[in-house]
C-alpha cells in the first residue's frame, strides 16, 4: 500500500503532531507547576535572578498548562473527531498545518517573551500585542479548517461532540479579540484599550469564559466523543446533550462579575453574577450525568479498563469542581476564599482532575488509533498512570482546602479592640505544610505524564508508515 495522501483517507498528520506536543507541554507545563509549587516552598529556588522569580514563571505555567497542553489537545482531538463523525477529510491540509506550526509559535513566544517579563498583566491574557495577533490569525485559520470541514462532511447531521468544539472556537476568538484590543506603544508594550471598573470587567469576562469555553466548553466536546467511544455504549441521552449544550452556552457568558465580588463593579452586577453561577450547576451536572450514565450497563469495564477510569473520573472532578464554583460564587463564601489558597485548590480541582485527566483518557484512546496499533503498548503503565494522577490531584486539592480555609479564617479573626489577631506572616507560616503537601502532589502527578511518555513513544516506535496509513482510511458511513 502506497504512503501517499489519498482522497479517501483522514489527515491523521496533523492529528499526530498536535497529540505528541500535547505529551511535550503536558510534561513542560506542569514540570514548571512543580518548580513553582517548590518555590513557595523553598524561596531560594527564585535564585535571586528576576528571570526566574515566581512572579514570571507563574504566568508561564498557566500559558504552558492551558494553551499549548490544552490548546494542543483541543486541536489535535477535534480534527480527529470532526474527520471522522462528518467521514471527510479535512478541508485543507495546509492551513491545517499552518495552525499547528502557528500555534506552537505562539508559545515558544510565550517561552521567551514571559521570562522576560513582557506581559499585558492580564491574567491568561499575557501575551504582547504582537503574539496576540499571531494567536489571532492562527485562531481563524483554524475556524476555517474546522468548520469548512463541517461544511463538507458526508454525514446527515452534526454530531454534538463538534457543537461544543465549534462554541468554543467562536467564543473563544470574541472574547480573545475583544480582551486583547489596546494601544501598542512600543514592540512589547501596549496599554489596553479600556480603564478602571470597564477594563476588569472585560478581563474576567474574558477570565470566566476562557475557563467556560476553553477549559470546559472544548473537553465536553472531547468527552462527548470519547466516553462513548470507549465504553462502547451510545451516549445516554442525545436530548439532554442538545439541552446541556444551550444551556451552557447560554448561561456561562454572564457569570465573569464572580471573579471581582467587593470590587468597585457595580453592585447589580456583582450580584447577577452570583445568580448565573448558582443556575450555572443545572447545565453543568446535566453534562456530567449524561457522561457518568453512558455506561450504565458497561460499568463492570472499569474493572479492567484504565483509560475509561480515568474518562470518567475526570467526570467526577468536573462534577466537583462545578459544585464548588457556584458555592464560592456566593459573595459571603467568596468573602472567605477570595485570595486564598482555595481558589487555587478549585482552580486544579478543575485543570488537574477535569482538564488533564479527560485529555490523557482520550489521548490513550486516540494514539493507538491513528499510530494504526490495537493499543498503546502497555496498559499496565496506563494504570500506574491513572493512579499517580489521582492521588496527586487529591494531595493537591485536599492540601489547598485546609490551607485555604486556615488563610480566610486567620486574616478575618478580629481580637476585642478591633486590631487582627494574626499578622500576615503568621498565615504564611500556617500554610507551609500545605505547600509542602501540594508540591508532593503535583510531583506525583507530573511523574505519572513521564510514563505516559514513554508509553506514547512505544507505541508509536511500534508503528510503521504503512499500518498508520491504513489505519487514517475513510471508512464506510455508521462506522465513525
Ligand atoms: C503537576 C501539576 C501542577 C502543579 C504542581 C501546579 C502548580 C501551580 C502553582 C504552584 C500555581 C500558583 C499558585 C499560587 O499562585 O499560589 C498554579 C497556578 C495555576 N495553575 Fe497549576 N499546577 C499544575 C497543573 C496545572 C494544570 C494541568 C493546569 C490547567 C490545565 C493548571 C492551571 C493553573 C492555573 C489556571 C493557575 C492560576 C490560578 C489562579 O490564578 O487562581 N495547573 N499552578
Ligand atoms: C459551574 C461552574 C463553575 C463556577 C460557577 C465557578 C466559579 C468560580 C469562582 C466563584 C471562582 C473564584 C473567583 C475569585 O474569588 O476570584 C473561580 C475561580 C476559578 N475557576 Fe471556577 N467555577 C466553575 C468551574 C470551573 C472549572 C470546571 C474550572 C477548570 C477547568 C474552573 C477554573 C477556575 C479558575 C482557573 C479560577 C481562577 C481564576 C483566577 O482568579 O485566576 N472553574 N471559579
Amino acid at each position: 500500500m502506497s504512503t501517499a495522501i489519498s482522497p479517501t483517507a483522514y489527515n491523521y498528520k496533523v492529528v499526530r503532531q498536535f497529540a505528541i506536543m500535547t505529551v511535550v507541554w503536558g510534561i513542560l507545563g506542569m514540570g514548571l507547576g512543580v518548580f513553582i509549587a517548590s518555590q513557595l516552598v523553598w524561596p531560594e529556588l527564585n535564585f535571586g535572578l528576576e528571570w526566574t522569580t515566581f512572579g514570571r514563571l507563574r504566568p508561564l505555567h498557566t500559558n504552558l498548562v492551558i494553551f499549548a497542553f490544552g490548546g494542543c489537545a483541543l486541536f489535535g482531538t477535534s480534527y480527529y473527531v470532526v474527520q471522522r463523525t462528518c467521514q471527510t477529510r479535512l478541508i485543507s491540509d495546509s492551513l491545517a498545518s499552518f495552525t499547528f506550526w502557528g500555534w506552537q509559535a505562539v508559545i515558544v513566544g510565550a517561552i521567551i517573551t514571559l521570562p522576560l517579563g513582557y506581559t499585558t498583566t492580564k491574567e491568561y491574557a499575557e501575551l504582547e500585542w504582537p503574539l496576540a495577533i499571531l494567536l489571532a490569525i492562527v485562531w481563524v485559520a483554524y475556524g476555517m479548517v474546522f468548520f469548512g470541514t463541517i461544511t463538507k462532511r458526508k454525514t446527515k447531521h452534526i454530531y454534538v461532540g463538534n457543537w461544543f468544539y465549534g462554541a468554543f472556537i467562536v467564543v473563544t476568538a470574541m472574547l480573545h479579540i475583544v480582551n486583547h484590543a489596546s494601544l501598542p506603544v512600543s514592540f512589547f508594550k501596549s496599554y489596553s484599550a479600556y480603564a478602571g471598573a470597564t477594563d476588569a470587567m472585560i478581563q474576567w469576562w474574558y477570565g470566566h469564559n476562557a475557563v467556560g469555553f476553553f477549559l470546559t466548553t472544548g473537553f465536553l466536546g472531547m468527552m462527548y466523543y470519547f466516553v462513548p467511544k470507549q465504553a462502547e455504549r451510545p451516549i445516554y441521552s442525545y436530548r439532554l446533550s442538545i439541552v446541556h449544550f444551550w444551556a451552557l452556552i447560554t448561561l456561562y457568558i454572564w457569570a465573569g462579575p464572580h471573579h471581582l465580588h467587593y470590587t468597585a463593579l457595580p453592585d447589580w452586577a456583582q450580584s447577577l453574577g452570583m445568580a448565573m453561577s448558582i443556575i450555572l450547576l443545572a447545565p453543568s451536572w446535566g453534562g456530567m450525568i449524561n457522561g457518568m450514565m453512558t455506561l450504565s450497563g458497561a460499568w463492570h469495564k472499569l474493572r479492567t479498563d484504565p483509560i475509561l477510569r480515568f474518562l470518567v473520573v475526570s467526570l467526577a472532578f468536573y462534577g466537583m469542581s462545578t459544585f464548588e464554583g457556584p458555592m464560592m460564587a456566593i459573595k459571603t463564601v467568596n468573602a472567605l476564599s477570595h485570595y486564598t489558597d482555595w481558589t487555587i485548590g478549585h482552580v486544579h480541582a478543575g485543570a488537574l482532575g477535569w482538564v488533564a485527566m479527560i485529555t490523557i483518557g482520550s489521548m490513550y484512546h486516540m494514539i493507538p488509533k491513528i499510530y494504526g496499533q490495537k493499543q498503546m503498548y502497555s496498559v499496565g503503565l496506563i494504570n500506574v498512570h491513572f493512579w499517580l494522577a489521582t492521588i496527586g490531584t487529591v494531595l493537591y486539592i485536599a492540601s489547598m482546602w485546609v490551607n485555604g480555609i486556615t488563610q480566610g479564617l486567620m486574616w478575618r479573626a478580629i481580637n476585642e479592640d478591633g486590631t487582627l489577631t494574626y499578622s500576615f506572616v503568621e498565615a504564611l507560616q500556617a500554610s507551609h505544610p500545605g505547600f509542602i503537601v501540594r508540591a508532593l502532589g503535583g510531583a506525583i502527578f507530573a511523574s505519572g505524564m513521564l510514563f505516559m511518555a514513554y508509553n506514547v513513544w512505544r507505541t508509536v516506535r511500534a508503528s510503521n508508515p504503512v499500518e498508520a496509513e491504513a489505519a487514517s482510511q475513510i471508512a464506510v458511513v455508521g462506522a465513525h
